[in-house]
């Protein structure tokens, strides 16, 4: 193993807060049913693909695409005052250091986020220095469970798939590992998915599993 790969939201931020907040402001001004399992189906999904899955729920009168897109639009506008407000203060304990440490040993560090809102993320927490290459929403065409997101981070590190550890919190960005040949550990909701490779308690768990390359 020679890089990781970590997804932002709900791996080195607890950002996936703020989307659930945001998709439930937009839901309750609807009368659509959405609480905390609905959203777990969310993780690591476009925020179109998002939307499709909060209006299962949805009974009202057919919604145009343009309609969708305005949906999604309102709902990321709440979601980054969420965000914009963020300081390194909102970065979990261990998470800087652990990552300090894996630098240290010469691991290659990168980010595979489907957000678009990654940049402003790791602005605001003082954690964009860390990586050495980002890939996100807005470097990609296909969104997680597709690999393309992971793919290009590793392309940007210089390091194969298989040299690679993906971190991730959802079960889509196992499945977006796993079909990019990419070794998968699972935090959070993700540890206890059948198709991680290993699962993961604490974020620093990961010092575990990483060599000293230098
Ligand atoms: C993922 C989140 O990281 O990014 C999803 O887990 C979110 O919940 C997706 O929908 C897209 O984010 P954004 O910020 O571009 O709407
Ligand atoms: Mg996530």
């Amino acid at each position: 193993m020679k890089a990781f790969i970590f997804d932002m939201d709900g791996v080195l931020v607890h950002t996936d807060r703020f989307h659930y907040l945001a998709w439930k402001e937009i839901a309750d001004a609807r009368d659509i049913y959405f609480d905390e399992r609905i959203n777990d189906r969310l993780r690591g999904l476009s925020r179109e693909a998002s939307l499709e899955i909060v209006l299962e729920r949805y009974h009202g009168a057919p919604l145009s695409a343009a309609d969708k897109a305005a949906l999604c639009a309102e709902k990321n506008d709440i979601c980054r005052r969420y965000l914009a407000a963020m300081t390194p203060a909102d970065v979990p304990e261990g998470v800087r250091e652990t990552l300090e440490e894996l630098c240290a040993r010469g691991c290659r560090l990168a980010v595979g986020s489907s957000s678009k809102n990654t940049k402003l993320v790791l602005e605001r927490t003082g954690l964009l220095d860390v990586f050495d290459a980002i890939s996100d929403g807005t470097n990609i065409t296909r969104a997680k469970p597709d690999p393309e997101v992971f793919l290009k981070a590793a392309e940007f590190l210089g390091v194969p798939p298989a040299d690679c550890a993906v971190v991730e919190d959802a079960e889509a960005g196992i499945d977006a590992a796993k079909a990019g040949g990419f070794i998968a550990i699972g935090i959070g909701p993700a540890a206890r998915y059948e198709k991680t490779d290993h699962s993961i308690h604490e974020f620093s768990d990961l010092l575990t599993w990483a060599p000293d390359l230098t």
